[in-house]
């Protein structure tokens, strides 16, 4: 603490410190004028500045100011390309400068457990390496503008159903090796000014004030030195927060949590100097941004920010199937079907939703590229899933007179947003009925998705060329225009894998658990961990991507073949370096992703046949070739040991693998690690989990692997602050206040209206009202609601159930 910290909290009374540790609004935080430190603002979020004009809501849709619209967090992460992040990072610091907000709340790390998650179309990848390597780029990129980032939501909040109290129940090795390091790598090379902690409990303990996550690990483990901001009405009990390494409650909640921790001081509950330990983190923050928001005010080069957005669409995009079909020439006559053609869907749902200065809109753009008179359109289906006989028919006839189609498909708002998940992994009926109908001119179709989350595609045989354009942003489609005539060469290649049916994804039998609680089951094996492992056909595996060029793999070297490690020294002290010759062999220049993959040969614990390890994106024109050096370091090679709780690399032979994808592995080499962990013999108690197609991840393994017995779920009655709105809904007097909930929370979203967007508003409004703990009541609606009623209703609650338990 500097002696600046220290002399302020001296002249700070108790009220002002309490007042310090809780948001002023929905935004902001307090100030404090005789030490003139001012009132800051955070705000959304991960791909563009959301900062609202009106009243706030953190999940609304009051329009914000405009501001510049980049591609949301799987097309980020499909492009590999750190440095683009990085630039995009700095495009929005500048943004929120412009604006004098201090603190943006992105990016989110968390892991894609399973492709329903309701919002995997804010998240980078399923896996840990990839998503922490993209979520540092971005901080890199915000905080160099002196704007702080707001890293979230820590931890393994990997579904929206009940995410405000369900309970994670997980093991620590997955919880380290998969959920974890996206967190631990942006906090260990980027120092975030704040990590936003999730809604759910980890282990039996709400993270707003899980010791072992935010002051083990984050603090003492990582050396985490920002603050913890609570995700909106994520607080739980607020003297526990503070006591466990949770700085700051948002949004405010009144005076509601400012007497309680006022109350706890007076009574010994709480130490100053645990008061004091987070009032000295958030004012360390407010002087930080004081700092940027006295310099010279920023002006914004919105033009230059759009140009930025375009380039990082297109390498966002990834052209999943091209059966030499793309690019297509520009005297094509060309039908566009589909109206997200005309309508695109470029941003989700939710608190990230942004209000962008210009959108693109794909049917434009190709008319720009293949010419107004070579181009014709009709929507084909509704975005908001009404049936249309005789637009299906107009897409028939226009399709029949072209050359080539682009069909425009994905999912709509209501599909996918924040509050809920997704119910199946298809697209919209209307959608699919459309497909079934130009059954005889799917071989001239090239398909163009718009969706933030894998889907299955049943007519996959059936066209020449599909590529994935995620939910690109407001120049999302010159991106896709400038692909399809071939002026841009994809680049982008997969984050997560597409599987072919829910049914194979491995967390899916315990997908999203109760409303009480999830178990991860599954453990380690995610994604393509457990696909490749398993050997399981699927869609499209993680890494794929293809190119209009070819790459050629060559060289591979090792710069040594033994590795002496120190579990308790990791560090880059201790390096392999791999290299590998690339070669552009096609006739266009074009960029390729070297993939570098490592698996233990003769594991003692269930390990994936091939974990992701390292990455290059390399640019290559036509004929070059190029040396690119990866590096592997200890952490690479090892596992984490929950009974030592410490990394461990055994000794024994490792495979390298170098590939385009991780099922197309174009050379492979091995190294024999010699460490000071002996291997051990292969750990019996987990032997299901080292036989993952079993899937036999039954209660005795899950204990096994936990090393305790499974927590009992919560039962429903006797009723709590933390009993949800949904759980009380049936009741005679529960029943008025999930009315009037959802009223309040449709009116504020704009529910109202009779099309795509507010039905997947009043989807969230509804899952919002279901989902929330009473406790948030007051804390969202002091205005209605104050604590001391929610408790009595508990109460009258509880009173009425045991009369009916005593009649029975
Ligand atoms: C979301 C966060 C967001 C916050 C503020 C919450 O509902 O989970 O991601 O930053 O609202 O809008």
């Amino acid at each position: 603490m500097t002696k600046n910290i220290q002399t302020m909290l001296q002249t700070l009374t108790l009220e002002e410190k309490a007042m310090l540790c809780i948001g002023k609004d929905v935004w902001h935080l307090h100030g404090i004028e005789h030490l003139d430190m001012p009132s800051i603002m955070m705000t959304d979020g991960p791909h563009g500045l959301r900062k609202q004009v009106g009243e706030g809501d953190h999940v609304g849709l009051n329009d914000a100011v405009p501001a510049t619209c980049f591609p949301t967090g799987p097309g980020l992460a499909a492009s590999w390309n750190t440095t683009l992040i990085e630039k995009m990072g700095v495009a929005l610091g500048k943004e929120c400068r412009a604006q004098g907000v201090s603190v943006l709340l992105g990016p989110g790390a968390n892991i894609k457990r399973n492709p329903l998650g309701g919002r995997n179309f804010e998240y980078f990848s399923e896996d840990p390496l990839l998503a922490g390597d993209i979520a540092a780029a971005w901080i890199k990129g915000v905080q160099s503008q002196g704007v702080g980032a707001s890293l979230k939501h820590y931890a393994v909040n990997n579904h929206e159903h009940c995410r405000m109290t369900v309970d994670v129940i997980i093991d620590q090795r997955t919880l380290r090796e998969i959920y974890l390091p996206a967190f631990e790598k942006a906090v260990t090379t980027t120092q975030p000014w704040t990590v936003m902690c999730s809604y759910n409990k980890v282990n039996g303990t709400f993270a707003a004030e899980n010791k072992i996550l935010l002051d083990d690990i984050l603090v003492k483990d990582w050396g985490f030195k920002g603050i913890v901001v609570t995700d909106w009405g994520a607080n739980n009990n607020r003297v526990e927060g503070i006591k466990h390494g949770q700085h700051l409650e948002m949004p405010g909640s009144g005076d509601l949590n400012t007497k309680k921790i006022i109350a706890a001081i007076e009574n010994g509950q709480l130490t100053t100097q645990e008061l004091d330990k987070s009032v000295a983190r958030i004012l360390e923050l407010i002087l930080k941004a004081k700092t940027s928001l006295n310099e010279e005010k920023v002006t914004v080069d919105l033009n230059a920010h759009h140009k930025l957005a375009a380039s990082i669409a297109q390498e966002s995009c990834v052209l999943l199937k091209n059966e030499n079909f793309l690019p297509i020439s520009i005297d094509k006559k060309i039908a566009v079907i589909g109206e997200l053609a005309n309508n695109t869907r470029y941003q989700g749902a939710g608190s990230s939703k942004i209000n962008p200065f210009t959108v693109e809109q794909p049917l434009d753009e190709i008319k720009k590229i293949f010419g107004r008179d070579n181009v014709s359109y009709t929507a084909g289906y509704h975005i908001n899933d009404m049936e249309d006989a005789a637009e299906q028919k107009r897409a028939m006839t226009l399709a029949e007179q072209a050359d080539v189609v682009f069909l425009f498909v994905g999912l709509t708002p209501k599909y996918e947003s924040e509050g809920f998940d997704r119910q199946h992994l298809d697209l919209p009926q209307v959608q699919l009925d459309l497909i079934n109908a130009l059954e005889n001119q799917l071989s001239k179709t090239v398909v163009v998705l718009q969706n933030g989350a894998p889907i299955t595609l049943p007519f996959v045989d059936e066209v020449p060329a599909i590529l994935e354009a995620y939910l690109g942003g407001q120049a999302g489609a010159s991106a896709i225009a400038k692909i399809l005539s071939g002026e841009v060469n994809p680049s982008g290649k997969l984050a997560e894998t597409f599987p072919l049916a829910l049914e194979d994804v491995p967390s899916q039998p315990y997908f999203p658990g109760t409303t009480k609680q999830v178990q991860y089951r599954e453990s380690i094996w995610v994604g393509y961990r457990y696909f490749d492992t398993t050997k399981t056909k699927v869609l499209f595996p993680f890494g794929h991507g293809l190119s209009y060029t070819t790459f050629d793999y060559s060289n591979v070297r090792l710069s040594g073949d033994t590795l002496q490690g120190q579990s308790a020294q990791l560090g880059r002290h201790n390096l392999i370096k791999v290299s590998v010759t690339i070669t552009n062999t096609g006739d266009r220049a074009g960029a390729e992703v070297v993939q570098c993959y490592v698996g233990q040969a003769t594991p003692s614990q269930p390990r994936p046949k091939k974990e992701l390890k390292a990455f290059k994106k390399v640019f290559l024109a036509a004929g070059e070739s190029q040396v690119i050096e990866l590096e592997l370091d200890y952490r690479a090679f090892a596992y984490w040991n929950s009974e030592q709780s410490v990394w461990l690399a055994e000794s024994n032979d490792y495979t390298i693998s170098l590939g385009s994808s991780v099922e197309d592995i174009r050379d492979a080499v091995i190294v024999t690690l010699k460490t000071d962990t002996p291997l051990a013999p292969a750990n019996t108690a987990l032997k299901t989990y080292f036989e993952p197609a079993k899937r036999d991840f039954h209660d005795e393994a899950f204990i096994a692997l936990l090393g305790h017995s499974i927590p009992q779920e919560i039962p429903l009655t006797p009723y709590h602050l933390n009993s949800t709105i949904g759980e009380i809904a049936n009741t005679s007097l529960g029943k008025p206040l999930f009315d009037s909930m959802l009223a309040i929370f449709n009116t504020m979203m704009g529910a109202g209206a009779n099309d795509s967007a507010a039905e997947a508003s009043r989807l969230m409004a509804q899952a919002l009202v279901v989902d929330m703990p009473l406790r948030n009541l007051p804390v969202f609606n002091p205005q209605y609601y104050t604590e001391a009623q929610i408790v009595q209703i508990i109460n009258a609650l509880n009173e009425l159930e045991n009369k009916q338990k005593d009649k029975q």
